[in-house]
């Protein structure tokens, strides 16, 4: 499968090449993570003084494995001992084996690599309007997220950016326990905005080698951490522009949050950037200092719970109140690619908003529309070459490489003073543009293929280029093939506003079903990945000036405010959100500030259509979840299905973990009766494999005031959708009640496929809506 890289899909290719295994290099010693049982309560009131016994308590029970204490103090690099209990550790490979039969270990698993996965949007979700923020915007019901504590897990910040000053902010909130953790870097300072950051590379240290000093520091020389915090949690910066275009006010979802980063995301090396020793760090340390709400855009491949660090670091984190959002990967349009699948994470995917930069590019008497975000632009009424880049491909490239336009595949001899055509895939757009110019093309028009349909995407090229969709492309191929010397133009790009329809779902973002396999375990009865979709395309935020916004060494600029595009850009959406809720409903839990954002999202777009896929067919739950969200009604839903951790120790249960398992979330008892997974109170209701009928049981939660509630539903074709009673009356706020929600077949062959349909209790104020999503099993 093709990688775009940064810029592209770049942020995130969530592939995980376990390369402890695959490394040559390390072919005896390797990092593992050792899982021992939990600690009995989720809570932690542990001393200082309790770290350092479990601490030594580690090094004891490794000490007995390799005949010495000191040996054990020597290889063990992160000691997890708040939330989590384990630890990271240097170790043979026979060792390891031997530990993971100890009784007392859970498990114990390599420390594996993941990969890492603006202002208009919170305009574009109601947020502000023209002439200012109406009454019923979250952003003054919140007081724009006033001291409550977002963080990310990511490659760091850049401290100096705007979006992380502290005009006119209060002292630093008293609960907050993190540190400010310079490292080498004596530059990097924190203030009563960023109010804290930490790195860890201990990890990474153990998988790639000796680091030297200049890793010791929290800073983003990457760009995607600043970009993803300042999305987020950043505050208002007047006249935020790339390169001129879409000039506005930055701003982030809570713009008067505090902000934290936790740096766990490195160089790639060996393809990985993320190693889940330092994610599991990063998460301990989060829950620690007084985190509220994390962002986590990066991830890897589907994998069972119990050794996926990112489901264990955030399992922890929700049963402490700290809300996880995460991004659903960059690995669509095909079906089954989307990650993060932990019920207690919000899982977010990608959409676009209603906003455009286009660039046309003209031949013929045709002028089709493409997007950029290119500095430079061509000169009016002058005609450029306009060539196929195979045309112009250098002895020694494949065709193929001269197609995709990969650095040196093009001979300058045969591009220069040309515009060229290059193909989208496999290397990063903006690097196509970098490979072009250095030929000495005049320009260059990127051309999705098939399967990125209609999804183009404005990039801050290194040269004037635009971007246009697949049916483009093919008139503009078939021209080129016509004509003997074609020629043609490419016009500066615009900012163009209120660009209908939007949103619609990036042919990027990953798409459900749960692709964890049944065979493995029968963990597939999680539900809707994605669970929600928000703005991920041609995001402005801040960015790291110690790299280009290409990232290629040949691209000297620098910009404070880049366009980024991926489900880690609309992952840090949903987190702002989060945040504005937490400040709104201090007393809501995880689970109910998730509830809120599903059930009042949107499914059509702002024609009013239901809400499309890239090649525009309509799309459904499995790519945008529940719809887009919608912030003003999340904060008065009316009514939220809540969980407590248990609730998710006894979906483990069901779909099959035993107690050993469980273990590393906690010391858990399945409970006797036997609970069925889809009884979990999700906000939304999956049933992969419905053979005649299935009741399921849901428990809905007051937050709002006195009322009754009605329930109306659209049932799945070829299925029988009931529920029972269709009335609830809530007396008093807080106050639970169940209902159950009877699915049978009447149609196999209709719903072979995944069926949609959905319910909705409204009391003529609220509409409580999820979406019911069934497969009749074959
Ligand atoms: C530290 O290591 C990096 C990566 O290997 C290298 O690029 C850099 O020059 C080194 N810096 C110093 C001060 O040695
Ligand atoms: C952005 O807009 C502001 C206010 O309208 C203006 O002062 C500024 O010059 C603009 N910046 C750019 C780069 O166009
Ligand atoms: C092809 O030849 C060019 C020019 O000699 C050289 O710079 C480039 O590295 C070669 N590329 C490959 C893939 O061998
Ligand atoms: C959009 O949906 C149609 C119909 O389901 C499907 O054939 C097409 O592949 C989808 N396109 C993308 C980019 O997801
Ligand atoms: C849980 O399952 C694992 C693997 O199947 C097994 O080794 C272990 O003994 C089981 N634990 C319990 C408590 O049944």
């Amino acid at each position: 499968m093709g990688i775009e890289k940064r810029a592209t899909f770049l942020p995130f290719v969530l592939i995980i090449v376990s390369s402890l295994y695959q490394s040559p290099t390390f072919a005896a010693e390797k990092s593992f993570i050792v899982y021992l049982g939990a600690h009995s309560t989720y809570d932690s009131e542990l001393s200082a003084v309790t770290d350092e016994r479990i601490t030594e308590s580690h090094y004891e029970l490794l000490g007995s494995f390799l005949q010495s204490k000191e040996k054990a103090r020597d290889s063990i690099f992160y000691s997890y001992t708040r939330y989590i209990n384990g630890f990271a550790a240097i170790l043979e490979e026979d060792d390891a084996v031997r530990i993971s039969q100890d009784p007392r270990v859970v498990s114990v698993f390599p420390n594996r690599g993941r990969k890492l996965h603006t202002t208009r949007s919170w305009r574009f979700l109601g947020l502000e309007q023209d002439g200012g923020i109406p009454k019923e915007s979250l952003w003054s019901k919140a007081k724009f997220g006033e001291d409550v504590i977002i963080a990310n897990l990511d490659t760091g910040v850049w401290p100096e950016s705007a979006s992380f000053r502290d005009d006119g902010m209060g002292p630093i909130p008293a609960r907050w326990k993190g540190i400010c953790q310079k490292g080498s870097d004596h530059k990097f300072n924190c203030n009563r905005k960023l109010i804290g950051a930490r790195y860890f590379n201990k990890g990474f240290g153990a998988a790639v080698g000796q680091l030297n000093a200049t890793f010791n520091s929290p800073r983003d020389n990457e760009g995607h951490g600043t970009h993803t915090l300042s999305t987020a949690g950043g505050g208002f910066v007047p006249g935020a522009s790339v390169f001129g275009y879409g000039n506005g006010t930055a701003k982030g979802g809570s713009p008067r949050a505090r902000v934290a980063a936790y740096k766990v995301c490195w160089p790639p090396i060996y393809g990985n950037e993320c190693y889940e020793s330092d994610i599991l760090a990063g998460f301990e340390a989060a829950i620690k200092d007084g985190v509220d709400v994390l962002s986590v855009s990066l991830g890897g491949d589907p994998m069972d719970y119990f050794n996926d660090g990112i489901a264990v670091g955030s399992f922890h984190a929700v049963a402490n109140g700290v809300t996880v959002v995460a991004s659903a990967g960059n690995s669509g349009p095909a079906a089954g690619t989307v990650s993060n699948l932990a019920p207690w994470l919000v899982t977010v995917g990608a959409s676009t908003m209603d906003r455009e930069f286009p660039s046309y590019v003209s031949f013929g008497r045709k002028k089709l529309k493409g997007e950029s975000l290119s500095a430079e632009y061509l000169p009016k009424n002058k005609l450029f070459p306009l060539i196929h880049s195979q045309d112009a491909k250098t002895v020694n490239a494949s065709t193929s490489d001269a197609e995709l336009c990969l650095l040196e595949s093009l001979d300058p001899k045969k591009a220069k003073g040309k515009i060229i055509v290059c193909m989208r895939g496999f290397n990063a757009r903006v690097e196509k543009g970098v490979a072009v110019k250095l030929a000495g093309g005049a320009g260059m028009v990127l051309v999705n293929d098939e399967s990125t349909g209609d999804e183009t995407i404005a990039d801050a090229h290194v040269l004037p280029a635009t971007h246009i969709t697949f049916s483009d492309g093919l008139k503009l191929l078939s021209f080129l093939k016509a004509s003997k010397s074609p020629l043609g133009t490419i016009s500066r790009p615009r900012t163009s506003l209120d660009v209908k329809p939007a949103p619609f779902m990036a042919a990027f973002s990953s798409v459900g079903p749960n692709p964890i396999n049944p065979e493995i375990l029968k963990a597939n009865q999680r539900l809707f990945p994605p669970d929600i979709t928000a703005p991920g395309v041609s995001v402005i935020a801040a960015f790291t000036e110690a790299t280009s916004p290409t990232d290629l060494d040949f691209d000297k600029r620098r910009i404070p405010f880049n366009a980024e595009s991926g489900t880690s850009m609309s992952c840090p959406h949903i987190a702002g959100i989060a945040g504005l809720l937490k400040s709104s409903h201090p007393e809501w839990s995880p689970s109910a500030i998730k509830s809120a954002i599903i059930t009042t999202a949107r499914t059509r777009a702002n024609n009013l259509e239901p809400i499309n896929n890239a090649t525009f067919s309509k799309s459904n739950p499995f790519g945008y979840g529940a719809g887009q969200v919608r912030p003003n009604r999340a904060d008065d839903p009316g009514l939220v299905y809540d969980m407590i951790p248990d609730d998710y120790l006894n979906f483990l249960c069901a779909v099959g973990y035993n107690s050993s398992f469980i273990a590393v979330f906690k010391k858990y008892n399945c409970p006797t009766k036997r609970t069925v997974a889809e009884d979990l109170n999700y906000p939304t209701i999956t049933i992969p494999n419905l053979v005649s009928s299935i009741t399921v049981t849901r428990r809905l939660k007051n937050v709002g005031l006195p009322g009754t509630y009605t329930v109306r539903w659209r049932q799945p074709m070829g299925v029988d959708l009931r529920v029972e009673p269709r009335r609830l009356t809530f007396a008093k706020k807080g106050e639970e009640k169940t209902f159950t929600v009877k699915l049978t077949l009447k149609d196999k062959s209709a719903a072979e496929d995944y069926v949609f349909g959905w319910i909705s209790w409204s009391d003529g104020k609220h509409d409580v809506k999820s979406p019911v999503t069934v497969k009749a099993k074959w």
